[in-house]
């Protein structure tokens, strides 16, 4: 199989047939070594030994959606919901950039709260840290809002977005989601976002319940279709409240080998080192950077909340402050010979000048 690795670095597209066996094969253990250190290479090519770092602010809880494994489900009996006023964000905001951070993600369920009058409650609180700190860059997560309501954000200076795909097999995303949420919409979405001249990123859990390696094979050609500027991913982990509970996590190896096989793909993604990762392992993140990632994310929520944000059971780093979070992420980064980045760190075809 090392062969199809070869192919991949050579900037050979896959065939379908050719990525369901490259991905059944990631059990090889050699294999799987040989596509991280390909890719460690084709990373440290375009960015050095640096790794980025956003601040992510979890602004809400609460969710309209009732996703069959997320922990912000709508029906989730036991989550305790809250939002943060305006100014709470700007405090997270304020803490984010005395730490460092050049880039702030604002991640919340999705919620008719902020899509509303052309979403201008979430308008309001882009343009206000933009005014305030004109050299970062503000990452939205809010999920599927109008089109207009896009529109409207990117107008007040927001510069990436963030929404999952989860998968790009309609028949598996069924499986995932309630009859009433849309394939369909979530890609319109997407596109949109693209259209508009945000920095796109989609993403997939890996392992989620009914994959296999044909619908990650469907994943793969998605990205080479939609060339994300980013695409997110992380292991699925249970939630116990969630029709998903008892289903096994999904695996790190495999994770850590299909980070790989998207850094091959392409070696100009902005590619995350998420903290699902870190839930079965504790070096889950560092072991993602040695793949090929070259972003992380660490927890900029109020302390006192962040245990209300579970998207899983497990969830690493949510009794730490955003200083401790930082310091413990930054010596994690820098014990495998990696360098934290102070900066906007956008997509290297997307680097605003002067900034
Ligand atoms: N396990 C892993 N990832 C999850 N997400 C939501 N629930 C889970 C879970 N149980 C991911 C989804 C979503 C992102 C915000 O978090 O991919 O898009």
């Amino acid at each position: 199989m090392k062969h199809l690795v070869d192919k991949l670095e050579e900037n050979h597209e896959l065939t379908r047939d050719e990525w369901v066996r490259l991905i059944s094969s990631y059990g090889d253990e050699d294999l799987r070594e040989y596509a991280a250190s390909r890719a460690r290479e084709a990373s440290t090519a375009i960015f050095g030994k640096n790794i980025y770092f956003r601040g992510i602010i979890e602004y809400t809880n609460f969710c309209r959606n009732d996703c069959y494994y997320c922990g912000l489900r709508l029906s989730a009996p036991d989550t305790t919901r809250y939002r943060l006023t305006p100014e709470q964000i700007m405090d997270c905001a304020d803490e984010g950039y005395r730490l460092g951070y050049r880039t702030i993600v604002l991640q919340g369920g999705e919620t008719a709260y902020f899509e509303a009058k052309n979403g201008k409650r979430m308008v309001d609180i882009v343009r206000a840290i933009k005014t305030k700190y004109s050299d970062v860059a503000i990452t939205l997560s809010m999920g599927e809002m109008k089109h207009e309501v896009y529109q409207a954000l990117f107008d007040a200076g927001a510069d990436r977005y963030l929404l999952r795909h989860e998968t790009a097999s309609a028949d598996h995303y069924k499986k995932l989601h309630p009859e009433k949420m849309s394939f369909d919409n979530r890609m319109a979405c997407l596109q949109k976002l693209r259209d508009i001249g945000f920095q796109a990123g989609p993403g997939m859990m890996i392992g989620s319940p009914g994959q296999g390696a044909e619908e990650l094979a469907e994943d793969m050609l998605f990205i080479s279709r939609f060339e994300p500027h980013m695409v997110g991913m992380g292991p699925f982990q249970p939630h116990h409240a969630t029709p998903f509970h008892d289903q096994p996590s999904g695996s790190v190896e495999l994770t850590l080998f299909i980070v790989s096989l998207v850094r091959l793909l392409r070696p100009k993604l902005l590619l995350p080192a998420t903290t699902a990762l870190d839930c079965d392992v504790n070096d889950g993140r560092q072991r993602a950077i040695l793949a090929g990632a070259n972003v992380i994310m660490p927890n900029l929520s109020p302390e006192g909340l962040k245990k209300n944000y579970l998207l899983y059971d497990n969830k690493p780093g949510i009794t730490q402050s955003a200083e401790e979070n930082l310091v413990k992420l930054r010596s994690l980064v820098e014990e495998i010979g990696y360098t934290m980045v102070v900066g906007r760190g956008d997509h290297p075809d997307r680097v605003k000048e002067g900034v």
